[in-house]
C-alpha cells in the first residue's frame, strides 16, 4: 500500500551539503519527498521528538548533535514507504550497512548517522505531525 514515512537528513549531513546526495538516493529508491523543510531544531523540539530514548545512555549526546545545526525534515511517500527508507537508509552503525545505503554512503558513526526514518506507520504519523502542517504537503 501507499504509505508516508518521516524523515530528517540530520546535521553531519547538511554540514558536508550532502542534503542533495541523499535526496537522490531517496528518489532512485522510488520514494517521492512530498514535503520538506530546513530548520535548526530547538532542544525542546529534540528533546520531544526522541522521547522514547531519554533514559539511554546517549540522550544527552543525541540531542546536543541534533541541534548543533540544521536538518532538513522531509515526508516521503511511495510503496510500503516506511520499510522501503529504512531498507534505503541502512543499519543504525554504518559499520552495518549494506553497500548503497545512505548511511553506508555517508553515515559517520553510530550517532552521527546522516538520516533518521520512522520504525512504524504509527509512529510516522507522530513525527510528521510534529514538523508538518497537511498544507506544507503535497503528493
Ligand atoms: P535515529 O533513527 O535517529 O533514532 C535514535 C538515534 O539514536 C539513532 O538514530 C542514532 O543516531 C542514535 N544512537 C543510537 N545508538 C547510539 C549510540 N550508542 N550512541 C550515540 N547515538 C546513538
Amino acid at each position: 500500500a501507499i504509505q508516508r514515512t518521516f524523515s530528517i537528513i540530520k546535521p553531519d549531513a547538511t554540514e558536508r551539503n550532502l542534503t542533495g546526495a541523499v535526496n537522490a538516493v531517496i528518489e532512485k529508491a522510488g520514494l517521492r519527498i512530498i514535503g520538506q523543510r530546513r530548520i535548526q531544531m530547538t532542544r525542546a523540539q529534540a528533546e520531544r521528538f526522541y522521547d522514547v530514548h531519554k533514559e539511554r545512555p546517549f540522550f544527552g549526546e543525541l540531542v546536543d548533535f541534533m541541534t548543533s545545526g540544521p536538518v532538513v525534515v522531509q515526508v516521503l511517500e511511495g510503496e510500503n514507504a516506511v520499510k522501503a527508507y529504512r531498507d534505503v537508509m541502512g543499519a543504525t552503525n554504518p559499520a552495518d550497512a549494506e553497500e548503497g545505503t545512505i548511511r553506508k554512503l555517508y553515515a559517520k558513526s553510530i550517532g552521527e548517522n546522516s538520516v533518521h526514518g520512522s520504525d512504524s506507520e504509527e509512529n510516522a504519523a507522530i513525527e510528521i505531525r510534529q514538523f508538518f502542517s497537511e498544507a506544507d504537503i503535497a503528493g
